[in-house]
């Protein structure tokens, strides 16, 4: 049966248009219709598609759903060699690099200035507009063809706005953000965590069972091309129509000075944290694209270019013992305490073994010398020990057989060792400091001693009582003074006006950090109605998924919790919604991420001004 004419065009406006909302949703992360609409449009593709499977084409929206898994990566080579960038280490290198070329050139020229980003870099082949291949770097020559797997990556278009013939060059990365949860998830199952997000994006894109790769949050950032059939003046000029083709773009900076390079490349480290994704250093690059033949190129890199460098997130230092930190629930982690190393402009000294299982994998002992990673806000970890360095003093690391605070029976559950006490005064402190953490309450001078000193002293039995603590009690407690009991009444009473999101976040529901916070509060507004929703209204949030929906109902549905949330309203918590220029506690303001920020339509985050 031929297909209908009025089907064939159906199918053609629904694709165009789950193109662009794919577009402003994961390019621009700015989502023009709400999901409902969204799912009903690709369901209606996918029904059509299903009776009349003569229609699919590979660059229709529902074609990234990853292929059957393949024994090796084919071959390929590049049409034009992926080269390297020379590095510069500090201001003086920057120096030296930018006075080489404007030696060459033999007059001054306007530098396009854009974050390195530390992923996998990746060439995507585009003919008439739709994509064809997609190749590794390899060894610069000659790559490897992983195409079903950048086919599920969100961020790489199947067809392009134009029908343009391009190779488009970029970095397939991770967000910091996804990156921690994606360790979190492999530590809940006992594997070890990918070291750095770089890793992390590697590993997800070189699977051979792509379908693998479509569950792992990648995002595709351009950053330069080869072969094009499209010519432009300036570097600036290209990244500009790679976002009008559909890609995401990082936002560069123009600058004309060495003066100029070195000021952005201090304010970029400065707020390196800040970005959303990890950057390794910003890369430097001669705007003027004619410039670039006459500049050349050595064996390894092109002369028009340069990477300066961030300070390395990875150090080594010793491990000097191993403690065990019991959690909000009962969880006992192993803690191993380091020599202090300055890690990115942080000082190290203790470093999370996640769990007994991957405690084992990693196979250190104290006394070790090991390497430690610490990628912007995420907790630092313990990458390897180097065996190599190990002088028969080591000792192995005994696991405790009782709880290290109450003695309670403790059993393994999967890769976890839990405390079995339900009254172990562990849980309630590790509650307590967790309730006041800056993302959360943010109770500045209720820190883990405070919160242990509380529940010793019988001050906090229930997590709300922190609302109703009075300033005698507290200037009570050993290195309390009148001044310093006062304050924290104070930034206690201060905190009790709270953001919906912060509230959930400090609740301390597993798996709920801050992000799905965010995503509960954007849906539900109010605390009565998150409190009484259903699983099934949770799970139509695109990033919940059945286990935390199963999570968050357990948690509310629990008669001590739902005590607990009452107790606090009853104390003078209240939660409140709404974005506000102004927050509650004076200098926080909502703030854009602004110049640093790769997508300059990207939501709004919290920041000090
Ligand atoms: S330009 C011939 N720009 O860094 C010019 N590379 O250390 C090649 N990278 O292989 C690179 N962000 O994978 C360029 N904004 C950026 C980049 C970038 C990350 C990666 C890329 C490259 C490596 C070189």
């Amino acid at each position: 049966m031929p297909v209908p004419k009025e089907v064939m065009e159906e199918v053609e406006k629904l694709r165009e248009l789950i193109r662009k909302y794919d577009y402003y949703y994961y390019v621009l992360n700015n989502p023009l219709v709400s999901d409902a609409e969204y799912d009903e449009l690709k369901r209606r593709l996918i029904e059509l598609e299903r009776k009349y499977p003569e229609l699919i084409t590979p660059d229709s929206p529902t074609q990234r759903v990853g292929a059957p898994p393949r024994k090796e990566f084919p071959n390929v080579q590049h049409s034009i060699p992926m080269l390297s960038l020379d590095d510069a280490r500090n201001e003086e290198e920057i120096r030296e690099i930018y006075e080489r070329i404007i030696k060459l050139v033999g007059r001054n020229v306007e530098f396009c200035i854009e974050p390195k980003f530390d992923g996998s870099s990746l060439e995507l082949i585009y003919e008439n507009g739709v994509l064809v291949r997609a190749v590794t770097r390899g060894d610069g020559y000659v790559g490897e063809d992983v195409t079903p797997n950048a086919r599920t990556i969100r961020t790489v278009p199947l067809r392009l706005f134009e029908d343009v013939s391009i190779e488009i060059r970029g970095e397939v990365v991770i967000s910091k953000e996804n990156f921690k949860k994606l360790n979190e998830e492999l530590i809940n199952k006992g594997e070890k965590p990918f070291a750095n997000p770089r890793n992390a994006a590697a590993g997800s894109l070189m699977q051979l069972d792509s379908r693998i790769t479509a569950q792992r949050p990648l995002d595709f950032i351009v950053w330069g091309f080869g072969k094009s059939g499209i010519k432009f003046a300036k570097q600036s000029e290209f990244l500009k129509k790679a976002e009008e083709l559909g890609f995401k773009v990082p936002k560069p900076k123009v600058v004309k000075t060495l003066e100029e390079i070195i000021e952005t490349y201090r304010e970029w480290e400065k707020e390196r944290d800040r970005y959303i994704y990890e950057l390794d250093g910003m890369v430097v690059k001669v705007n003027e694209i004619e410039l670039w033949e006459k500049l050349g190129y050595t064996a390894r890199a092109p002369r028009w270019a340069f990477a300066a460098k961030f300070k390395p997130r990875e150090k080594t230092t010793k491990i000097l013992g191993v403690v065990w930190q019991v959690g909000r629930t009962g969880i006992i982690t192993p803690v191993a305490e380091l020599q202090p190393v300055e890690i990115g402009g942080a000082t190290v000294s203790r470093a999370t073994l996640h769990n007994v299982e991957i405690l084992k994998k990693l196979g250190v002992r104290i006394g070790d010398t090991v390497v430690v990673s610490r990628a912007g806000d995420v907790i630092p970890q313990i990458i390897k020990p180097i065996e190599e360095l190990r002088t028969g003093q080591e000792r192995e690391i005994e696991i405790p057989n009782k709880c290290p605070v109450c003695g309670g029976e403790v059993a393994t559950e999967g890769p976890f060792l839990k405390c079995l006490n339900l009254s172990c005064p562990a849980k309630l402190s590790a509650s307590i400091k967790h309730l006041a953490r800056r993302e959360a309450f943010d109770i500045e001078g209720l820190g883990e001693k405070t919160s242990k000193l509380l529940v010793e002293r019988g001050l906090v039995k229930d997590i709300a009582d922190v609302f109703n603590l009075r300033k005698e009690d507290l200037k009570r407690l050993p290195g309390f003074s009148d001044v310093s009991a006062e304050q924290l009444v104070l930034a206690i009473e201060r905190a009790k006006k709270i953001r919906l999101d912060r509230f959930i976040h400090a609740l301390g529901i597993p798996g709920v950090g801050e992000a799905t916070a965010r995503l509960l509060a954007e849906k539900f507004k109010t605390l009565s109605a998150l409190m009484n929703a259903s699983k099934f209204e949770m799970m139509r949030i695109r990033g919940i998924g059945p286990e935390t929906a199963d999570a968050i109902v357990k948690f509310f549905s629990d008669e001590r919790n739902r005590n607990s949330i009452k107790k606090m309203l009853e104390y003078g918590v209240e939660v409140y919604w709404g974005e506000e220029k102004k927050g509650p506690l004076s200098g926080k303001v909502f703030v854009f991420t602004g110049e640093l920020d790769c997508c300059p339509r990207s939501k709004a985050k919290e920041g000090i001004l």
